[in-house]
């Protein structure tokens, strides 16, 4: 898990995944046959199979923003948001500014309940009403950061029970699955690419430049899914359920998976005593829904770890599914040559 840790803690927001790319570099240098970084940034591992060819894609950024103003006289800074944020998430949060002359820590603070209004206390939370306060005087901030900085959420990893939980695990937990997977893969028949792909949260571009490349027969995405096994949620709107294993999406908004890979991954599931879940998740997507539209078209799926709370900095996965994922995963690519993809 300390892999795991680290890549939580890593900063990338979309379009600046810069570090968690050399974090994924670092951990798959001696694990596989060619490593290449494309024109947007996305991260290419391969190991080499006489084929099919197979792409497994997990995104490297996170939900994060843009400095869009520092306020001369305050230093009070606002915030551009990138991805979907809930605004309740945000209040009373640290941050990291990410400047030119290193990283500072901020502050997205809030009036005091003492002195809010009625009406205040009523008052929907919104993004473009946040400021963050760098503790510096309009000077020095104006002095230090520059409009266009990126900014993260700051939060620590931490195991909680039988669940680790932290920021960004959409979708470090994703490449995670994927770097373990690739690490204990030998002398498999597909021609299998490792895809650390950027800016997924605003808008699947990264896949959709890498697969358009690639050309996959076969493309997996590897992402969180909501688990909304919670207090005030309907058993039928669980979607999916922490500790009962991995989930094979059936459909999100931007993708429908092919269904002789859903198939094939059942069987391997039951076959090799994997604990498994079906998802269908009504509103959402991952970079399967990009990929399956390159070129000609791919055959995708999608693989999930089902994770609470997502997108906001206590985002919490099971041990035990993110252990299933990458057992599916690997031993998914060692037979896939065999899967029968006829409609
Ligand atoms: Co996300
Ligand atoms: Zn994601």
């Amino acid at each position: 898990m300390e892999l795991l840790r680290k890549l939580s803690e890593a900063s990338g927001i979309p379009g600046r995944e810069e570090e968690i790319r050399e974090l994924i570099r670092e951990a798959l240098a001696e694990h596989v046959d060619e490593i290449s970084v494309d024109r947007l940034g996305n991260l290419i591992a391969r190991k080499k199979g006489p084929g099919p060819k197979v792409a497994v894609a997990a995104h490297m950024d996170e939900i994060g923003f843009l400095v869009s103003h520092v306020d001369e006289k305050t230093g009070y800074l606002r915030i551009e948001p990138l991805g979907g944020f809930d605004p309740r998430t945000l209040i009373a949060k640290r941050v990291t500014v990410h400047t030119r002359a290193g990283p500072l820590v901020g502050l997205i603070g809030t009036k005091p309940i003492h002195i809010l209004t009625e009406e205040e206390k009523k008052k929907k939370v919104e993004i473009k009403d946040l400021f963050v306060d760098l503790g510096l005087p309009g000077e020095k901030a104006k002095e230090a950061v520059r409009v266009g900085d990126p900014v993260t959420l700051r939060q620590s990893f931490s195991e909680v029970g039988e669940l680790v939980s932290g920021k960004a695990l959409d979708d470090r937990v994703g490449v995670y699955v994927g770097i373990e997977a690739m690490r204990r893969l030998s002398g498999q028949q597909a021609d299998v690419y490792f895809v650390g792909t950027v800016q997924e949260e605003v808008g699947l571009r990264g896949a959709r430049t890498s697969a358009f490349a690639l050309a996959p027969d076969i493309a997996v995405a590897l992402d969180v899914t909501l688990a909304c096994d919670m207090p005030g949620v309907q058993e039928h709107q669980h979607i999916t359920r922490l500790g009962e294993g991995v989930a094979i999406k059936l459909k999100d908004s931007a993708s429908i998976s092919h269904p002789g890979l859903v198939r094939f991954l059942i069987e391997i599931a039951e076959e090799e005593k994997i604990p498994y879940q079906l998802e269908i998740l009504p509103r959402g997507g991952t970079d399967a829904g990009a990929m399956q539209l390159a070129r000609e078209g791919a055959a995708v799926v999608t693989l999930s770890v089902p994770t609470r709370y997502v997108h906001s900095v206590v985002e919490a996965a099971h041990k035990k599914d993110i252990q299933a994922a990458i057992d599916l995963l690997v031993a998914f690519l060692a037979r896939c040559h065999q899967a029968d993809l006829r409609l």
